[in-house]
């Protein structure tokens, strides 16, 4: 099973993401957690580049290419290697992460995307996809709350340095992707306590993993 967190920055999806690895593994599940960009040795680098703020004036071209390049090596020496194992993957952020930040905020074309796309992930996509929703006012004052105490580290600070109206357009191109794919998508409020929000995704996995492997 391959289930894939998406949000807009501070939406706590790194944080629900673990509550789920203990959850699955509490009822059996082999799990690997993983994480976009960065979930590999090369694709570290790659996230340095990315996420550096002195990366101000990467080309948003670039900047996508670099994104799609992580997520090939990604799902060669990762995703589908731990999925044909067998075991579940948990990814935190993946490649409708690249629609709604190059696509629907930068304003790059969403066809190129998905060409790209294309030649990476042949069959794969994700069985579920938790988008947690939340104001990005509320997000970015978390996001920056953890830089400032050091639970986030302030050196891959490019994206929360955006203004607003950015990650307004990411948030709104999320929404529409999950409005595009109902049947992948669970949007969840973000907006409250961590352990609210776990319990709600704790009760559709449920029901997902129930459908999956037991009926
Ligand atoms: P993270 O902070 O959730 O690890 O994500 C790193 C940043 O990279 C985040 O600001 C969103 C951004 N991002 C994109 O712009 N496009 C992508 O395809 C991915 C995976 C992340």
């Amino acid at each position: 099973m391959f289930i894939t967190f998406e949000g807009i920055e501070g939406s706590g999806k790194t944080t629900q993401a673990r509550y789920m690895v203990k959850f699955l593994q509490s009822r059996g599940h082999d799990c690997v957690m993983t994480r976009e960009p960065g979930g590999t040795r090369i694709g570290k680098k790659i996230r340095a580049i990315l996420l550096d703020p002195e990366s101000k004036d990467m080309d948003p071209l670039a900047e996508l290419l670099l994104y799609t390049a992580d997520r090939a090596q990604h799902i060669k020496e990762l995703v589908n290697p731990f999925l044909s194992a067998g075991k579940t993957v948990l990814c935190d952020r993946f490649y409708d992460a690249t629609v709604a930040y190059q696509g629907f905020a930068r304003g790059l074309d969403i066809g190129l995307i998905n060409r790209l796309h294309g030649l990476i992930l042949e069959d794969l996509k994700p069985d579920i996809t938790f988008l947690l929703d939340l104001p990005p006012k509320v997000g970015l004052l978390r996001a920056w709350q953890q830089i400032k105490n050091g639970t986030r580290t302030g050196i891959e600070t490019r994206f929360e340095e955006e203004k607003l109206p950015f990650h307004e357009k990411v948030r709104s191109g999320y929404l529409e992707i999950a409005r595009v794919e109902p049947d992948r998508f669970r949007v969840i409020d973000a907006s409250g306590d961590k352990h609210h929000v776990r319990d709600e995704i704790i009760k559709i996995l449920s029901v997902e993993i129930n459908r999956k492997y037991e009926i």
